[in-house]
């Protein structure tokens, strides 16, 4: 194989032979393709794309440099469910707990928060002693335990991936549907799992920012998905605002923890949650339709069985469980500031990007990989487009350790959040549910 003529091959919009993709994936992640060649075929495949057929190739080479995780001794059907990623986007930690309850089991591998979008892996590690970082046999025992695990990408999986990713983050290839798809899906089915829920998000806070393009993204990964055998479904989720009232990693656990406990009642974030945890008991055929999925699950919660799962499985991962039941706890910041309504009015934007960008310069989020982020800071109590506000109400309430950091959060939650005179509707929350 000759490196640079697969590489041509693609530039001029030719489509690849399997063997062509396989080999070239093998040759980056063993070092004997270098970083510039794999650069210059990500922009290729970024300009010209690759037909269905050659996305599938891609994730299975992909998959195929790392291990695929055993989940056989589980003795449950293994769901999982993958968002796109967003603002404020906790739903995972609330639907893995509840998706055990209700008799599946989710061997659920997250990431970090990278740019604006939040990670499930920091929210998690503001719990004193929460560990991501099993092994893979602790990782399938805690499944058997108690139905779920929540981790890190282990430096088994998929390795293509990591270094590939990487390598788009500093290329401008990040945003190709090809390269998006089999990135996230080589990972998700190399997690040993039978189907998989897909959020996709669209909107100023998503990849995504277009309907087309989300639209593309979902058939794209549910094509994937049903070539490698497994039940799949996407679902399109507004992410224009942030999800749910919280942003920053403690207090998205505080949100997470008051909706395990019933206390968010049917706002965005649980009306997301439920839904997505409701298609996966579909795929798994453990309910005859949406509406007993949704009741099966709403019992859950109500019961408390949702949030002791929860404490069961962080307890298994070295949290110490009290700080759950003991919110305050938790990090807390040094400096709460409420920023207040200039006016009386309607909400009628809520930046999702805006919101994404004032938690990261409170430091909240990462800019390079290796930045070391505050668990504490973030926002919370934010108000969501089409609410009624009186002038001085609190329109958000900013958690930050340094005044500096605040000043510059305040500009963008300034800019971020507009209010009208007449009422706003508010946002499509759901768009659609992409099946093939
Ligand atoms: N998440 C991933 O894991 N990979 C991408 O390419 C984009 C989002």
């Amino acid at each position: 194989m000759v490196p640079q003529w697969i590489i041509e091959k693609k530039r001029d919009g030719h489509v690849l032979s399997e063997t062509e993709i396989r080999d070239f994936i093998n040759g980056y992640t063993d070092g004997s393709i270098p970083d510039y060649q794999m650069a210059a075929m990500a922009m290729a495949i970024y300009l010209k794309g690759m037909t269905p057929e050659e996305v599938a190739v891609l994730t299975d080479a992909m998959m195929h440099t790392g291990t695929i995780v055993d989940t056989s001794s589980v003795g449950l059907p293994t769901v999982d469910k993958h968002s796109t990623g967003g603002i404020g986007d906790k739903v995972s930690i609330i639907l893995a707990p509840l998706a055990a309850c209700a008799g599946l089991g989710v061997p659920m591998i997250s990431g970090r928060g990278l740019g604006i979008t939040g990670g499930t892996l920091d929210k998690l590690e503001s719990i004193p002693g929460f560990n991501v970082n099993l092994s893979e046999a602790q990782f399938v025992e805690t499944i058997r335990k108690c139905g779920f695990s929540m981790i890190g990408q282990t430096g088994e999986i998929a390795p293509a991936d990591k270094k590939l990713y990487a390598l788009r983050d500093v290329t401008g290839t990040v945003a190709s549907i090809p390269l998006i798809t089999a990135s996230i899906m080589c990972k998700k089915m190399a997690e040993g799992i039978d189907n998989l829920v897909l959020d996709v998000k669209v909107g100023s806070g998503a990849f995504m920012k277009t309907l087309e393009d989300a639209t593309a993204l979902a058939h794209s990964m549910v094509r994937v998905g049903k070539a490698m055998g497994k039940g799949i479904v996407a679902c399109i989720t507004d992410m224009n605002q942030p999800l749910g009232r919280t942003a920053g990693n403690a207090l998205e656990i505080i949100e997470s923890m008051e909706c395990l406990q019933g206390q968010h009642g049917d706002g965005d974030l649980m009306q997301v949650t439920l839904a997505l945890t409701a298609e996966m008991l579909l795929l798994a055929h453990k309910a005859d339709s949406r509406e007993a999925a949704l009741r099966t699950l709403k019992d859950i919660i109500a019961s408390g069985a949702a949030f002791a799962k929860f404490k069961e499985m962080a307890a298994l991962q070295g949290a110490d469980v009290t700080a759950l039941d003991d919110l305050s706890k938790l990090p807390h910041a040094r400096i709460v500031h409420p920023f207040p309504a200039p006016k009386a009015g309607y909400v009628s934007a809520v930046s999702a990007d805006a919101i994404g960008r004032a938690v990261l310069v409170l430091g909240g989020g990462r800019q390079k990989t290796d930045d070391v982020i505050d668990h504490a800071v973030g926002t919370s109590g934010l108000v969501k487009i089409g609410e009624r506000v009186e002038a001085g109400q609190p329109l958000v309430v900013l958690h930050a350790n340094d005044e500096d950091k605040l000043a510059q959060a305040l500009g963008f939650v300034r800019d971020g959040i507009e209010l009208a005179d007449a009422p706003v509707a508010a946002p499509t929350l759901f768009h659609s549910t992409i099946t093939d």
